[in-house]
């Protein structure tokens, strides 16, 4: 129940990271099915193009590989890209959607040689699945117990070579035992506006939606790093020039779209002016503690560390601090507040200190 209302309340944000329902099939659409087709991200596809490279060489099936980093940064499409540059088939699941261990025993039995078996959400896994997942992926085989009390036996059952993909938006929350078996850990990065410039002339070519060059790298200024919001902000903008325009998509169908949709010049949506907003004004820009700040908002903490700050601390609005967060003296310009007397003579001592 809760988790369908926080799902609903996502879906209305332009700016959610997360794969809105209806959105699937749009996203389908424009996922690169070749690495060719994947933009950025070398400093994961470089690594892996080798592996993959060598594994094909061998006749082998690839190391187990461990994706982490915000949602919509590419990291399912790229799961598929590796099956199909493997070659192989591609099973997708979740950590959720996988209840008890006898959910994964059939998975992993229906799997053949070198398969591809992506996890999403992996560290939304629980312990007894958990547990049998060890070694399925270090030994290739699961140990099944059958029967109750005395008469209870194990039984091994001996799998195919599969690689496993485990996608996580926090790597800090797998367990230890889990993440030291994978053979390949990708940390994932938000995109740059060339890159992601480029992402959407690839979709605009796609969808059949003509958008000229200076459109084009204002959505990209303003779609957070992340290329699901890019492809996103594309299709409502173009609902706005099919509405109200010729159908074309020039800079000034552009501006009044995404301010119709709230996002102010740096790709801010209203949550996170809220989040800068209530550090500033209700705990004098901070540090201030997360639990305190998501209790403030009424706001999952898990949201707003995962899907908000990574682009917040990217752009220097925020920073992070073992006493907590704190609003960087460029936030405070953006929002067009003051800073705050102590604070310039704080700012100007920790210069002094520096030099
Ligand atoms: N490197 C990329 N190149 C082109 N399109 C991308 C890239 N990364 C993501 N996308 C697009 O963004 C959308 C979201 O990507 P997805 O793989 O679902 O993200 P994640 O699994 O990390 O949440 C996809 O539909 C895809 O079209
Ligand atoms: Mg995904």
């Amino acid at each position: 129940m809760r988790i369908e209302n926080d799902f609903t309340e996502l879906e209305e944000r332009i700016t959610a990271p997360a794969q809105s329902r209806d959105e699937a099939g749009l996203e389908q659409s424009l996922r690169p099915s070749r690495m060719a087709d994947y933009v950025g991200q070398r400093g994961v596809t470089d690594n892996l193009e080798v592996f993959i490279k060598a594994a094909k060489l061998r006749g082998e099936a690839l190391d187990h590989v461990l994706f982490y980093g915000p949602p919509g940064l590419g990291k399912t499409t790229l799961a598929g890209i590796i099956a199909n540059e493997m070659g192989v088939d591609l099973r997708i699941t979740s950590g959720p959607a996988i209840e008890r261990p006898g959910d994964l025993a059939s998975i992993l039995t229906n799997l053949n040689d070198g398969d591809v078996l992506f996890i999403d959400e992996i560290h939304r896994l629980n312990r007894s699945v958990e547990e049998v997942l060890y070694a399925a992926m270090e030994d290739y085989a699961l140990d099944i117990i059958i029967g109750k009390g005395p008469s209870a036996r194990s039984l091994r059952i001996d799998l195919a070579r599969f690689t496993l993909i485990g996608a996580t938006t926090r790597a800090g929350s797998l367990s230890a035992p889990l993440r030291d078996r994978f053979g390949l850990l990708c940390k994932f990065e938000l995109y740059n506006e060339a890159e992601l410039a480029r992402i959407l002339e690839r979709s605009a070519q796609i969808l059949g939606i003509p958008v000229d060059a200076v459109s084009r790298k204002e959505l990209a200024a303003r779609s957070r790093g992340t290329p699901r919001i890019a492809n996103r902000l594309l299709k409502r903008v173009r609902d706005f020039s099919q509405v109200e325009g010729s159908g074309e998509i020039d800079l000034a169908i552009t501006k009044r779209a995404l301010s119709a949709l709230g996002i102010d010049d740096m790709g801010l949506e209203r949550l996170d002016r809220e989040i800068l907003g209530t550090i500033i004004e209700r705990f004098h820009g901070g540090p201030v503690g997360i639990d305190t700040i998501a209790a403030s908002l009424g706001e999952e903490k898990v949201t707003i560390e995962d899907v908000y700050e990574p682009y917040l601390i990217q752009i220097g609005f925020l920073h992070r601090s073992p006493k907590g967060r704190m609003v960087s003296d460029a936030a405070y310009r953006h929002l067009g507040i003051a800073l705050p007397a102590g604070r310039e003579a704080e700012a100007q001592l920790n210069m002094e200190e520096l030099s």
